[in-house]
C-alpha cells in the first residue's frame, strides 16, 4: 500500500497527481499554453515563473479531489528530465520541500518513459515493444525488451517533430501549439506541395530542420513571386511527410526487431494521421497497437505518478542533491 504524490512540471503545463495502489484518486493539470501563444512557442522564463505561481493552488486541488493530506502521502514524486531547466526546477523544489516537511522519499521520474508508461491507463504493455516517442522536444524510436528496460534505437538528429509541427505553423501564421492547427487544416487540403524527404540512410533516425526550413523557403519564394499559398495543401504536404518519416523507420524497425506491441507516446501521438496510418499498418496483424487518450498526450502528472509506482517497486528513490536533467536520456533512467 503506497500513496505516491507525482508533480509534472517540465514545460507549460503544473500538474500534480495523486495514485494509491494503481488508482489514480486526482490529476490536476494548470496549462499555460495561453500565455505562450502571443510568442509563438514557449518562452522559457515565463513558464518557470507560472510553474511558481500555480504550484500551491494545483497542489491544494489535487489533494481535495483525492481526499489526501499530505501527512498520508508515502512518497513525493517528481520529472527529473528532459524538458526546460527552469520550468523542472520549480517542481523538483517542490518536491524536496514536501519531502523534507514530511520526511519521505523522492522519486526521480523520467518525463518519456513516464509518457510510454502512461498507456498503462489503457492496457498493459507487452514486451518486446517499440516505443514511438514523438513530442515537442523529442522524437525517439525506444525498444523495450522488457518492462523498464529502455534502448534508444533511434532519434531525432535535430529537431524534434512536435518543434518542427510548431515552427510550420508559425511560418503560416497558425497559432501555437502548431500541431493542432495544422493536423485540422491538413484534413482540408491536398498533397500538391512537393517537400523533401531528409536523411537518406538506412538508420532510424530522423531530421526535421530540414524540412521546416523547405517550408519556409517555399514560402518565401512563393510569397516573392507574388504566389498565394494555399495553406491548407501545405499543411497538408508537410504532415504527410513529417508523419511518413515516422512510418518509414517504423517499417525498418519492424524488419529488424522483434516486436509484440507498438506504443505510442508524447503530444504529437495525438496527430489523427499518424493514428490512422499506425491503425493501418498495424491491425490485423499480430502486432498490438497502443493509441493513447488524448488526454494522455499532454504533458500531465497522472503519467509521472504512475511510473513512479514501477520505480518504487524498483526501490528507486534519490537524496536531496539531486539535481534536475534537461537532456536527461532514457537508458539512463537509473543514473542521477
Ligand atoms: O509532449 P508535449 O506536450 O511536449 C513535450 O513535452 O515536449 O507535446 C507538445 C507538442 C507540440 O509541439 C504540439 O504542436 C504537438 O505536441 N501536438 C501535435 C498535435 N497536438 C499536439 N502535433 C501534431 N498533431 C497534433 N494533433
Amino acid at each position: 500500500m503506497a500513496i505516491i504524490l507525482g508533480i509534472e512540471s517540465s514545460c507549460d503545463e503544473t500538474s500534480i497527481a495523486i495514485i494509491k495502489d494503481g488508482e489514480l484518486l486526482s490529476n490536476v493539470v494548470a496549462t499555460q499554453i495561453e500565455m505562450h501563444q502571443k510568442y509563438g512557442g514557449v518562452f522559457p522564463e515565463l513558464a518557470s515563473r507560472l510553474h511558481c505561481e500555480n504550484a500551491i493552488f494545483v497542489l491544494n486541488e489535487a489533494l481535495e479531489k483525492a481526499n489526501i493530506t499530505l501527512d498520508q502521502v508515502d512518497a513525493f514524486a517528481f520529472t527529473r528530465g528532459p524538458g526546460l531547466i527552469g520550468a523542472l526546477h520549480i517542481g523538483m523544489q517542490v518536491a524536496k520541500t514536501l519531502a523534507i516537511l514530511y520526511n519521505k522519499p523522492l522519486i526521480p521520474v523520467h518525463h518519456l518513459a513516464a509518457h510510454i508508461y502512461a498507456n498503462e491507463f489503457v492496457k498493459p504493455l507487452i514486451f518486446p515493444a517499440l516505443s514511438i516517442v514523438v513530442s515537442g522536444g523529442n522524437t525517439e524510436f525506444v525498444y523495450m525488451k522488457e518492462d523498464m528496460d529502455f534502448e534508444i534505437i533511434g532519434e531525432t538528429k535535430d529537431d524534434a517533430i512536435g518543434e518542427c509541427f510548431d515552427k510550420v505553423a508559425r511560418t503560416l501564421g497558425l497559432p501555437y501549439p502548431g500541431g493542432i492547427p495544422i493536423d485540422k487544416l491538413s484534413k482540408e487540403g491536398q498533397h500538391t506541395y512537393k517537400l523533401p524527404v531528409p536523411l537518406h540512410d538506412d538508420s532510424l533516425n530522423f531530421s526535421y530542420s530540414g524540412l521546416k526550413t523547405a517550408v519556409l523557403n517555399l514560402v518565401n519564394n512563393e510569397t516573392a513571386k507574388g504566389n498565394e499559398i494555399r495553406v491548407a495543401d501545405l499543411c497538408k504536404s508537410f504532415q504527410d511527410v513529417a508523419i511518413g518519416m515516422i512510418m518509414d523507420r517504423l517499417e525498418r524497425a519492424l524488419k529488424r526487431y522483434e516486436i509484440k506491441q507498438v506504443v505510442l507516446a508524447g503530444g504529437v501521438s495525438a496527430n489523427s494521421y499518424l493514428r490512422e496510418q499506425m491503425h493501418k499498418r498495424l491491425d490485423g496483424t499480430d502486432i498490438d497497437l497502443i493509441v493513447p487518450p488524448i488526454w494522455c498526450t499532454t504533458d500531465n502528472a497522472a503519467m509521472i505518478v504512475r511510473l513512479a509506482e514501477h520505480l518504487w517497486k524498483m526501490g528507486i528513490t534519490c537524496d536531496m542533491s539531486v539535481s534536475s536533467d534537461p537532456n536527461w536520456r532514457i537508458d539512463k533512467y537509473k543514473t542521477f
